[in-house]
């Protein structure tokens, strides 16, 4: 595995060629660090799986450079998405919509709709750019962790977390850490209404204010083929345990007006919730090189981004 750092467009381009040639390039996108490969090539897309360790029957994005490439990838695309697909691209909003004859099983986990997003990180917009100028079509992207594990928000953390299962050829592109910190929201467009299947930065009002929905108040359903819907996602070594207060050694994540219970270990002081989506992983990785048996965690309330961040502590709560 080869660590770019601060990648220049040459070194962009030397990794859209890996790409093309079969290899795995892990690269920064404004959610989390996204493992890719060319999502039309059955062994690369396989070898996500292998480092992953992740069932093969669990679906990957495949990221675009722009709306452009939309039809390329889907058919029978709803009006209100690609009204969505206008406002919110680039950026941190997933389309699950009915798949092309480009997306193969081995992409889609067998299921019969593909999920698709445009990221706007400047390097991954550059990446997707060269490797299209090359053929390419898409790239395969799921988030550059373990299977279960915490997403990777930096270049450091996909090469502790993937290291030694990444081979000499892949890349890691390392540049500033990811602006948003949690996963993009997934806006299942198959139905007549659309469905969120994982809450993120997009938020249900962004959404219902441009189209009709029949959101409940979260506006979720757990009913698809979903990684992050499995018992104990995004979750550290550390046990994650909510709304309590946090005694002596333990460690303790929570807006910065919540003041440190004595001998409570402090890894995070948010004073957003943007920089409480921004620091969460961090913070998780964080209680585990501490070794901390104990992550205490008053989550935020409200609304927004807010539940984006409960959706992942409640997963990766200690139940
Ligand atoms: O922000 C993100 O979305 C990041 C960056 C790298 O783009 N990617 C990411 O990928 O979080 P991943 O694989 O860790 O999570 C994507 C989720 C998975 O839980 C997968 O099951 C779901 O999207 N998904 C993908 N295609 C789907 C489909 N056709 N139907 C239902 N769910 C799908
Ligand atoms: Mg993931």
């Amino acid at each position: 595995m080869e660590i770019i750092s601060n990648p220049t467009q040459v070194e962009i381009k030397k990794a859209a060629q890996a790409l093309k040639d079969g290899h795995l390039v892990a690269f920064p996108t404004e959610t989390v660090y996204g493992l890719g490969a060319d999502a039309t090539n059955e062994g690369a897309v396989g070898r996500i799986y292998s480092v992953k360790a992740r069932p093969a029957d669990h679906p990957l994005i495949v990221h675009i450079s722009s709306i452009n490439q939309l039809s390329k990838w889907a058919i029978d695309i709803p009006e209100y998405a690609i009204k969505l697909a206008r406002k919110f691209w680039p950026g941190p909003i997933t389309f699950i919509v009915k798949r092309s004859d480009l997306a193969k099983n081995f992409v889609t986990g067998g299921q019969d709709s593909v999920g698709l997003r445009v990221p706007s990180h400047r390097i991954a917009v550059s990446l997707l750019t060269e490797f299209e100028k090359l053929g390419g079509a898409g790239i395969a992207a799921p988030s550059a962790n373990r299977f279960g594990a915490v997403s990777a928000t930096t270049a450091k953390a996909v090469g502790e977390d993937l290291g030694d299962y990444l081979s000499v050829q892949d890349i890691v592109l390392d540049d500033q850490g990811c602006e948003i910190g949690v996963e993009s929201t997934i806006l299942d467009c198959t139905t007549p209404t659309p469905r969120i299947l994982r809450p993120g930065a997009v938020t249900i009002s962004n959404i219902e204010t441009l189209v009709p929905t029949n959101f409940d108040s979260l506006g979720l359903v757990s009913n698809r083929k979903i990684s992050g819907n499995s018992e104990n996602h995004y979750s550290p070594k550390a046990k994650v345990v909510l709304n309590r207060l946090a005694t002596a050694g333990e460690g303790f994540l929570a807006f910065s007006d919540i003041p440190t219970p004595k001998g409570a270990i402090r890894l995070s002081s948010p004073d957003t919730l943007e920089e409480y989506a921004r620091d969460l992983y961090k913070t998780f990785r964080l209680a585990d090189e501490k070794k901390l048996q104990i992550l205490v965690v008053i989550p935020p309330n409200g609304q927004g981004l807010a539940v984006a961040i409960r959706n992942r502590l409640s997963k990766a709560e200690d139940k």
